[in-house]
């Protein structure tokens, strides 16, 4: 298939791009290689035979070059993390959700309707808690004063109590809760509403954490992963958050990526959404140990800081990707941190 990647150059994207080659695909990469994300500027070289288009997805002459003659989209170029404050706000509105208006208006008009598009288990906002009394819930909100005294469990809504959790599916309400959680929603709508009116597929891939070689680093928007890495390797200990019990679910990228090539060659029709993770849920502390291990280094200190955009537990049940695209993760937690901790320092 001929299928242009926005975003190729970016850390998700290399990945997809090469499980695209390897797939037998034509490529074309449209990548702004924004210098907030390409910090050696414009250096990035496509592989061989593939077709780089440097420009910005809400530059509408550089959507409509570069859809040109392509059968599908995979959408990746995104302004990503958490943000830092309420001044990244309009980056995120901009380069996420305008972005994705300019793209689609375009695939439209180019008469192409097969859509992948790169979303967030932090649609989901703090997920689903189980009550003891209540059974599933929304967790409540975990209040400043709550985490200041050292209390980070998310209450039960209904009577206050400690609630267990559970692995979220895709059918579980949206609650965004910060300005990046906030633009992806927004990005599944736009694309639900363009496949309504044009008949198109829409693929919307809930990425769990994501982590592997070419992580993003030392940058305010990196991963919890690389932040501990960084420390490591410069002899430090990581920092570990809270109490250090917050559970995510760390995808390796090259599993990212054959989902998301996965999304691009099966779905033909209708719209649906894909949590995407490894089905293990770790605690940040228990990744930090394994980091610090890997890499012999010092043991993580667990600090008791909290940021207030940060969810407490979130992880996905990747049940409906294994089963309606028939995809598997490959690789281990304990290989893909060390293959991590040993890639050369970026
Ligand atoms: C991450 C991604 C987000 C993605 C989401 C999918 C980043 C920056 N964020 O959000 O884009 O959509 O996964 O689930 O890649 N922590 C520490 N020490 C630190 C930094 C962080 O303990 O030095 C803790 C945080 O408090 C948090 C956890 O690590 O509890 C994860 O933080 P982070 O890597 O920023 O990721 P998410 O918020 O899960």
């Amino acid at each position: 298939m001929r299928v242009l990647l926005t975003g190729g150059a970016g850390f998700i994207g290399q990945h997809v791009l090469a499980r695209l080659l390897e797939l037998g695909h034509e490529v074309r990469v449209l990548d702004s290689l924004r210098p907030d994300v390409h910090r050696n500027g414009r250096g990035w070289t496509p592989p061989a035979g593939v077709e780089l288009q440097v420009g910005d997805v809400r530059d509408t002459h550089a959507c409509d070059t570069a859809l040109a003659g392509v059968e599908a989209v995979v959408h990746l170029a995104a302004k990503v993390g958490l943000g830092v404050d309420i001044a990244d706000m309009p980056d995120y509105a901009s380069s996420n959700d305008a972005g994705t208006g300019e793209l689609l208006a375009g695939m439209a008009l180019h008469g192409v309707s097969r859509l992948t598009i790169a979303s967030s288990m932090v649609v989901y906002g703090e997920g689903v808690g189980l009550c003891v009394d209540h059974g599933a819930v929304t967790p409540g909100p975990r209040l400043e004063a709550s985490l200041a005294s050292g209390d980070f469990e998310p209450p039960c809504p209904i009577c206050g109590k400690r609630l267990g959790t559970a692995l979220v599916g895709e059918t579980v309400p949206l609650d965004p809760r910060n300005a990046y959680a906030t633009s992806k929603m927004a990005q599944e709508f736009y694309a639900s509403n363009w496949a309504r009116v044009t008949g198109g597929s829409v693929a919307m891939m809930r990425y769990h954490n994501v982590y592997g070689p070419g992580m993003p680093r030392d940058t305010p928007y990196a991963g919890v992963a690389a932040i501990f890495t960084s420390a490591l390797r410069a002899g430090k200990a990581p920092r570990v958050f809270e109490d250090g019990g917050q559970r995510r679910d760390f995808v390796h990228v090259r599993d990212i990526a054959s989902a998301t090539v996965a999304a691009c060659e099966q779905m033909t029709e209708g719209v649906k959404a894909f949590n995407v993770g490894s089905g293990t849920p770790r605690t940040v502390g228990e990744m930090a140990v394994a980091l610090a291990r890997a890499l012999d280094g010092p043991e993580p200190v667990v600090t008791g800081e909290y940021r207030l955009g940060d969810v407490r537990h979130i992880t996905a049940d990747s049940a409906k990707l294994r089963k309606e695209l028939d995809w598997r993760p490959s690789v281990e937690f304990a290989d893909g941190m060390a293959e991590l901790a040993h890639q050369p320092a970026g």
